[in-house]
């Protein structure tokens, strides 16, 4: 009997690149490998109801906190077309999806990591109650929670790459590389490794510098790695961040870790700055924040480190042991440099769950 309407939520987090993604291929496969902590507190919740329909073609409506939202429309309708091939029920139902997010909208925070991890999450689960399965005991052991989130990865990616790796956490590998077997380019994959207890609960305290929205869309941002004079190079030194980065987990080495994370962060930038067009995404409240956390390291034995993504906040990354004083450290020294004195405290989580 067909299944002719219900409801799923899921809430997803954002998660923080230690081994940057930049450049893809077509189909939203990544140049290079890459890494990244999954966050906790920055997340999107998304409910999506589902009501059997009779016409032809996609039907949603998107409410953004609990208003109805256009905006979003397009990147769903392309996000839709692009799975269509996986997802043989989108166009059988209509589908009511209500989404909201934990940081503020105007943060400069991309919300498509999460956003979209959250929508491909609540498909799985609405392919899960079309088939009539179980995530866990599938009869014939296929149905099962491995196959649930490597698909829902899968999906994720299609929405927007950065996203596969936010369906697990607290750290996930996504794109083929010789350091992880079972790596791959389709969907972010759980790091399995052993992990020193040094990494334990790292915290993320991302400070809001420009909340305005990005300069540069990921989407043109990738394409700039196109014919990029330094794209082999780069492409190249992300393999090997990631085999140094693996032992440098299992060590704990934390001096080693801010090296190559503060790298990656000012690499990614540096290749925005010598592509063409260029782009400078950092601002110069970046660069007070990015030299105040070298001076305070050079004067304390902190291990501290900053990341960027493709904007200009930063993301503030300490073991938990330092939380007080690097807190004490932000609010002193840091927070007049963010826009309104806006900064969120975040740690790294364990992935995406149901609601
Ligand atoms: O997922 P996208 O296409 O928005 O790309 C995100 C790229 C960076 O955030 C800059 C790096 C990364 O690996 O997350």
């Amino acid at each position: 009997t067909t299944v002719e309407n219900g409801s799923v939520k899921w809430e997803s987090p954002s998660n923080i690149a230690l081994v940057k993604y930049w450049g893809k291929k077509e189909h939203q496969i990544p140049e290079n490998p890459s890494i990244s902590f999954t966050l906790s507190n920055c997340k999107t919740i998304t409910e999506v109801t589902f009501t059997k329909k009779e016409s032809e073609g996609f039907s949603f409506d998107v409410f953004f906190e609990g208003i109805k939202n256009e905006a979003f429309k397009p990147k769903i309708q392309t996000f839709f077309k692009r799975i269509e091939h996986y997802v043989p029920f989108l166009k059988e139902y209509h589908f009511k999806i209500e989404t909201s997010n934990t940081f503020p909208h105007s943060s400069g925070i991309a919300s498509s990591a999460s956003g979209m991890s959250a929508i491909a999450l609540c498909l799985m689960s609405i392919e899960q109650i079309l088939t009539n399965y179980s995530t866990l005991d599938a009869p014939d052991g296929f149905y099962n929670s491995t196959y649930f989130k490597q698909k829902a990865s899968f999906l994720a990616r299609l929405g927007s790459g950065s996203a596969c790796r936010s369906v697990e956490g607290t750290l996930v590998v996504w794109g083929n590389n010789n350091t992880f077997e079972g790596s791959s380019d389709l969907y972010g994959v759980k790091y399995e490794e052993e992990v020193h207890s040094n990494f334990q609960n790292y915290q993320d305290t991302i400070l809001l510098v420009d909340k305005g929205e990005k300069q540069v869309s990921s989407t043109v941002g990738h394409q700039l790695m196109y014919g990029h004079p330094f794209a082999k190079e780069r492409f190249a030194q992300a393999h090997d961040n990631l085999a140094k980065l693996k032992t440098i987990l299992a060590s704990g080495d934390l001096e080693a870790f801010v090296k190559i994370v503060e790298s990656e962060a000012l690499t990614l930038h540096a290749m925005m700055m010598t592509s063409m067009p260029y782009f400078i995404l950092m601002k110069p409240n970046t660069l007070e924040i990015i030299n105040k956390i070298w001076a305070y390291r050079l004067k304390t034995d902190s291990k501290v480190c900053f990341t960027l993504d493709a904007g200009a906040n930063v993301h503030v990354l300490y073991p938990e042991n330092e939380k007080a004083s690097i807190l004490e450290f932000i609010k002193t020294e840091l927070v007049s440099y963010c826009q309104n004195g806006h900064y969120i405290c975040d740690q790294i989580g364990l992935g995406a769950n149901q609601i």
